[in-house]
């Protein structure tokens, strides 16, 4: 057997239903089982697990795949770990089976990265690298910290790791492509080096932290890769997960210094951007740790910016974070360092309310000496509270406003129930529209979605799209369709739960091919609708050609090309008829 026959076996003998049944609680309804899905905060039972197609589906929050995706998300684990768990569960060894085959594409850029963090750790400790080992002892940095951190240093010299690498047999092109060198030579010149990691933990690039007095940046990241993307790492995501569990909250910070400072006193449960605002995302990466979020930023101003922006994109996906608010000119390293474990804890324990903060800091650099500023204030305040979902605090808020500016507490609640009203009504009127056009396709869409959803789950429709040479309109649905017929001729069946695992490290093609999967299509697929899905297919690739064919004659100068081109023109609506 080889290596994808015992992976698809070992998930075939984990069935599912079962799997999901342990962690979260399933009630059958009809073919399906479902249960309140674990990746968003919810109380409906919005996900769904088929025993007979062996994948979930979470209507909601659109979270999908086979049995070892749901592990890897629910239990943090990559995909190895969450293989030799369930071999383990069914008696099967896994002696010898590679599990990095399902990213062996980028085994050489894992081990050039290894490679980089073991020399940058060597240089640290050289003659070299004292200048480095004195900035971090100043910086209180202890040799315990700088292994867990795996921090390092990079010489000043122009090559010296190119020329290592390239010793060891991999070439310049890829040492460019990983962000190493570039034009063949060190990226990383007389810097403190910090590795990054993805969320599963593997070095996918570094941070290298000047450490003199200098005009560069103070940072400098490894480029974007088709690993290292900036807009979803999460600094310290792979240790942050497990210490999410325990303390059950997750902090973000804005820098890594401030991270490791934290790990020094016990606080592990931290992530950080690499430097840019969260996105959407990070969100989701954030949301899988804890739904208690704390904003720890910078004391300064833009820091209480960044916490706004933070906490308002979270609170778009209904998450209320907390906050911790820290004196201008400090940053949760410096005020660890000045205060210590016990002081830091108790900021912790005093978060306060993403909302509580926002009221608050409406009231900065304000004068209260008209009652046009009063009330705008006050509106603005009963707008934050129109937010809040408990009532008692709504209440500790209005009583709150009444008494500071002496007006009564029924007027401000009128007002309040009020803004509540107009808000219902115009979510409601937004709500309608939104989730309507989500479903919509247009029909080439839709005949090439159905087309793919039969090609999974009907195998002699592969051999009729490969017959008749069915070309998709866009790339995506071709990279997903060439993908499905490789892996059908590779393995020689195909279903939709072994297809998951196989696409895994292609995010893209994934959130596709869950696009396409919520079909949810009817089993019976008559001749007819096949060949009604094809010829709308193809009109959609009529169209285009005399489409480029037209707009081609337009900017053309060269009358005898111009006929050709409509020749062309002339030659497709006859075939067509
Ligand atoms: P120290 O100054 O060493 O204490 O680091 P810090 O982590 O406190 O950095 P700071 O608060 O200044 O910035 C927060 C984060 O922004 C850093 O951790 C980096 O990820 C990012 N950052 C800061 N400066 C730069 C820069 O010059 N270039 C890039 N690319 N990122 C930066
Ligand atoms: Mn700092």
């Amino acid at each position: 057997m080889n290596n994808q026959d015992i992976i698809n076996e070992i998930r075939r003998k984990n069935d599912i239903v079962d799997i999901i049944g342990e962690k979260i609680p399933l009630e059958k309804r009809g073919k399906n089982y479902f249960g309140v899905c674990p990746f968003h905060d919810d109380t409906n039972p919005s996900m769904s697990v088929s025993r007979e197609k062996q994948i979930y589906t979470c209507f909601s929050c659109h979270a999908t795949g086979n049995v070892f995706n749901f592990l890897m998300d629910y239990e943090h684990k990559d995909f190895s770990e969450v293989l030799s768990d369930l071999a383990k569960r069914v008696g099967i060894t896994l002696n010898g089976v590679s599990t990095k085959k399902i990213n062996s594409k980028y085994e050489d850029w894992y081990n050039i990265y290894d490679l980089c963090v073991k020399y940058y750790q060597n240089n640290l400790y050289s003659k070299e690298g004292e200048i480095a080992r004195n900035y971090l002892k100043k910086r209180c940095i202890s040799d315990d910290v700088i292994r867990e951190f795996q921090i390092g240093y990079s010489l000043k010299d122009r090559d010296s790791l190119t020329k290592l690498l390239t010793m060891k047999g991999y070439s310049f092109d890829l040492l460019n492509k990983v962000g190493i060198t570039t034009n063949d030579y060190d990226i990383y010149h007389s810097r403190l080096m910090f590795p990054l990691h993805d969320l599963s933990g593997k070095v996918i690039g570094f941070s290298g932290r000047i450490i003199t007095d200098s005009k560069q940046n103070k940072y400098l990241n490894t480029k974007e890769t088709e690993l290292f993307k900036k807009g979803n790492l999460l600094y310290h995501y792979h240790i942050a997960k497990d210490a999410a569990r325990v303390k059950k909250s997750v902090i973000i910070m804005e820098g890594f210094m401030d991270i490791i400072r934290a790990s020094t006193i016990d606080v592990r449960n931290t992530v950080a951007t690499m430097g840019t605002a969260l996105t959407r995302e990070h969100i989701k990466e954030i949301k899988r740790l804890s739904n208690n979020i704390i904003l720890c930023f910078d004391g300064d101003e833009a820091g209480v910016k960044a916490t706004i922006s933070a906490g308002e994109l979270f609170a778009s996906e209904n998450i209320e974070t907390k906050v911790i608010v820290l004196k201008d000119g400090d940053d949760p390293d410096t005020y660890i360092l000045k205060n210590g474990k016990d002081a830091f804890v108790s900021l912790i324990n005093n978060a306060i309310y993403f909302s509580d903060f926002k009221i608050k800091n409406l009231s900065n650099n304000r004068n209260f000496n008209s009652s046009e500023e009063k009330a705008n204030y006050i509106h603005e305040v009963l707008e934050e509270a129109s937010k809040i979902d408990d009532e008692i605090r709504v209440e500790i808020i209005l009583k709150d406003l009444a008494k500071k500016f002496e007006i009564g507490y029924n007027t401000l609640e009128k007002s309040f129930k009020e803004l509540v009203n107009i808000k219902r009504v115009k979510k409601e009127e937004f709500i309608i529209p939104k989730t309507a056009s989500k479903v919509k396709k247009d029909k080439y869409q839709k005949a090439s979605y159905s087309v793919i959803y039969y090609m999974l789950n009907k195998q002699e429709i592969i051999d009729r799209v490969e017959e008749e040479h069915l070309v998709f309109p866009t790339g995506a649905l071709r990279a997903l369709e060439s993908e499905i017929v490789y892996f059908y001729h590779k393995y020689g069946f195909i279903n939709e739960a072994d297809f998951y695992t196989y696409l895994t490290p292609k995010v893209e093609l994934v959130n596709l091919l869950t696009e396409v999967l919520q079909m949810d299509l009817d089993n019976v697929l008559t001749e007819t609708e096949l060949f009604d899905y094809f010829k709308v297919i193809r009109e959609y690739n009529y169209k285009k050609t005399i489409e480029n064919l037209e707009r081609k004659i337009k900017n053309e100068i060269d009358p005898v090309m111009q006929i050709k081109y409509a020749e062309e023109i002339r030659k497709l609506r006859i075939g067509e008829n």
